[in-house]
C-alpha cells in the first residue's frame, strides 16, 4: 500500500505548521511554492525531513503546475488531503489541480481544504467537486479584540487550518468576519 500523502499548495508561509502538523500525523507533504530556499529551509525545520519533499513552481504557469502535479500523481497515485492557498492571481490553479486528481482517479476518496481570504465570504463561490472529494473551505477572518481589531497570525491561521482538516464542519471562519466594518484598514 502506497504512504498517505499531502498536497499543501504555498505551504512555506503562514502554512508551515500545518506541514510540520502532518507530518506528525504521519503524511508525506508535498509542498508548493517557487522559492527553493524557503522550500528547503521548511525540510530543515522539520523533525523528520525525508517526510518533507518541496516543488518548486509557478503555480500560475499551468504547464509546469500539470507536468509537476503529472510527475507526482504516476509516482503516488492521488493525494489523500490537498490545502490549498493560491492567490487570486491563478485562478486556473485549482480547477486544474482538480481536473487532474479526477483524471487520475475518481474512486479513491479525498479530501479539500480550500482556504480563501476574507473578502471571497462576501461572494461566496460555488466550487465544484468530485464525488469523492470531501470539500472544506476555510475563511481567514480577523480578530477583535478590546477596543480594535487585528488581522490573523500565522499561528491562528495554522492552528484554524488544522482544526478544519480535522473537524466535520464544511466551512469554517478563522477568528471572525463580523462586523465586516470593523475589520482591521
Ligand atoms: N485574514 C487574514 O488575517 C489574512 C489573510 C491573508 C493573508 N494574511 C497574512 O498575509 C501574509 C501574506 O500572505 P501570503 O499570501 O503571502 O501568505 P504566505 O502563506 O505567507 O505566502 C504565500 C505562499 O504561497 C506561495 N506562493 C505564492 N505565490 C505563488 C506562486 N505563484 N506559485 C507557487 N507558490 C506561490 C509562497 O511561496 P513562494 O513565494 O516561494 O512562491 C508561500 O508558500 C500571510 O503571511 C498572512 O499572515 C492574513
Amino acid at each position: 500500500m502506497k504512504n498517505q500523502y499531502a498536497l499543501v499548495v504555498g505551504g512555506t508561509g503562514m502554512l508551515k505548521d500545518v506541514c510540520h502538523w502532518l507530518i506528525q500525523q504521519e503524511y508525506h507533504v508535498y509542498v508548493i511554492g517557487r522559492n527553493k530556499t524557503k522550500l528547503k529551509k521548511l525540510k530543515q525545520d522539520t523533525r523528520q525531513p525525508e517526510s518533507l519533499h518541496g516543488i518548486s513552481v509557478d503555480y500560475q504557469n499551468s504547464a509546469c503546475l500539470s507536468n509537476e502535479l503529472s510527475n507526482l500523481f504516476k509516482k503516488n497515485g492521488i493525494p489523500n488531503i490537498v490545502v490549498s492557498w493560491i492567490h487570486s492571481t491563478a485562478p486556473k490553479a485549482l480547477p486544474l489541480i482538480k481536473d487532474m486528481i479526477s483524471k487520475q482517479d475518481l474512486s479513491t476518496n479525498w479530501q479539500l481544504i480550500h482556504i480563501q481570504g476574507s473578502a471571497r465570504f462576501f461572494g461566496k463561490e460555488n466550487t465544484p467537486v468530485p464525488e469523492n472529494c470531501l470539500y472544506k473551505r476555510v475563511y481567514l477572518g480577523f480578530i477583535l479584540e478590546n477596543n480594535h481589531s487585528r488581522w490573523l497570525t500565522h499561528n491562528e491561521i495554522s492552528s484554524g487550518v488544522i482544526h478544519a482538516i480535522t473537524s466535520d464542519n464544511n466551512e469554517t471562519i478563522i477568528g471572525t468576519l463580523e462586523p465586516w466594518n470593523l475589520r482591521p484598514q
